[in-house]
């Protein structure tokens, strides 16, 4: 039986990851989630499951030298996640992504347990939209936000910690996720709850850009393969190859599925720096791990994985309400 440390885990998809763990890999016998219950944090997205909530910060040295040395295993989601977030204020990403992994990588390079670090496909930058290339896991990093270069910076420190002291780490880079417990400033569920707040859905420009949209069950299933089979001191890409849906693709879909006009939605501020698109190369995970997405394609897949969420937003209203007012006057003060 083994113990599991899993920092962020009261956030998006460290949530989702927690709850695909009990259903599926009882070999964790201990779960605990240190998290900081920043404002993307929820206690609720971890109501009625069996796990130790610790609230506290990863940048604290003792609380994460005591946690990581108490359990066999460490995965660690938390972060600032938020690209336009750390447009307005890109400190708490410092402290966070980079100040926050490595106090994680000293308390594993003390205690010698095992390691998985959550990363993202930003920290590649983007391609143009007629560039027929992917990210795989030999892409030259190039981040464009404060968010992506602190997320880049985070994974050089794992590189360097793998590399110089030979700790037990994998590492994934995956796309953009979606699906329930995602807060609501983020491009899909914004969407959603304007519709059932009687608010209409906001493009950022014009729409063009191109995300590789991932189910979070997906994401969480690869992470599960690369902890029982991935290679110690590995990198892994996970995309669904979905590399051809563009932003304003997304919204109709959204729109007609809870019964809008394709194109009941406005034109808002575009985001600076906006990268145009990503493109995630899976294959050495399919190969080697034979991971496989459950939700696949745009007409299949993302409509069935859509509808799924769609579901979820209007069944949770209790949720999300209460968060909904004071997002959307931010967005409003950026023109957003
Ligand atoms: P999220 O913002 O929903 O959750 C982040 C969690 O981390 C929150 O619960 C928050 O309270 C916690 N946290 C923040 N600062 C902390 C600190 N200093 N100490 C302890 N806890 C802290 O984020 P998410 O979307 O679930 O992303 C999780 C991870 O996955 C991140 O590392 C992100 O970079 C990565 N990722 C996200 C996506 C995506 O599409 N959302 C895609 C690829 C990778
Ligand atoms: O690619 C992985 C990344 O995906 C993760 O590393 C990040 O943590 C996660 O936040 C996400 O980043 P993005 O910036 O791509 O996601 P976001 O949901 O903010 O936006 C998705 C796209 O939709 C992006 O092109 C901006 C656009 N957008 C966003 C919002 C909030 C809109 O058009 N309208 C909106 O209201």
């Amino acid at each position: 039986m083994t113990s599991l440390l899993v920092t962020g885990g009261a956030g998006f998809i460290g949530a989702n990851f927690v709850r695909h763990t009990i259903s599926h890999h009882p070999e964790y016998d201990r779960i605990t989630v240190l998290d900081k219950l920043t404002y993307a944090g929820n206690p609720a997205n971890l109501a009625g499951l069996e796990v130790d909530l610790v609230k506290g910060d990863i940048c604290d040295t003792e609380l994460v030298d005591d946690l990581v040395g108490t359990h066999d295993v460490t995965v660690h989601f938390a972060a600032e996640s938020h690209n336009d977030n750390s447009l307005a204020d890109p400190s708490p990403f410092v402290h966070t992504n980079i100040n926050g992994t490595f106090t994680l990588l000293e308390a594993v390079r003390r205690h010698g347990t095992r390691f998985h670090h959550i990363s993202t496909d930003e920290v590649f930058g983007d391609l143009e939209l007629d560039d027929p290339n992917r990210f795989t896991e030999t892409t030259r990093y190039n981040p464009s936000s404060p968010y992506s270069a602190t997320k880049a910076g985070s994974d050089h420190l794992v590189h360097a910690w793998i590399r110089s002291f030979g700790i037990r780490a994998t590492m994934s880079n995956c796309s953009n996720n979606y699906g329930p417990y995602q807060h609501i400033e983020k491009f899909i569920p914004r969407q959603i709850t304007n519709i059932l707040a009687g608010l209409a859905p906001k493009l950022y420009g014009t729409g063009e850009q191109v995300r590789d949209w991932i189910h979070v069950d997906d994401h969480n299933a690869a992470v599960h393969l690369i902890l029982d089979r991935g290679r110690i001191g590995e990198t892994y890409i996970i995309g669904a190859d979905n590399d051809h849906i563009n932003n304003k693709h997304v919204i109709s879909l959204i729109c007609e599925l809870m019964g809008r006009a394709p194109d009941a939605y406005e034109h808002v501020n575009d985001r600076p720096g906006h990268d145009m698109r990503y493109a995630m190369d899976s294959t050495k995970l399919r190969r080697e791990l034979g991971w496989r997405p459950r939700y696949t394609d745009v007409d299949s897949g993302m409509r069935e994985g859509l509808e799924q969420t769609i579901a979820w937003y209007r069944d949770n209203e209790s949720w999300w309400r209460e968060a909904k007012a004071g997002v959307e006057a931010t967005y409003a003060r950026q023109g957003q």
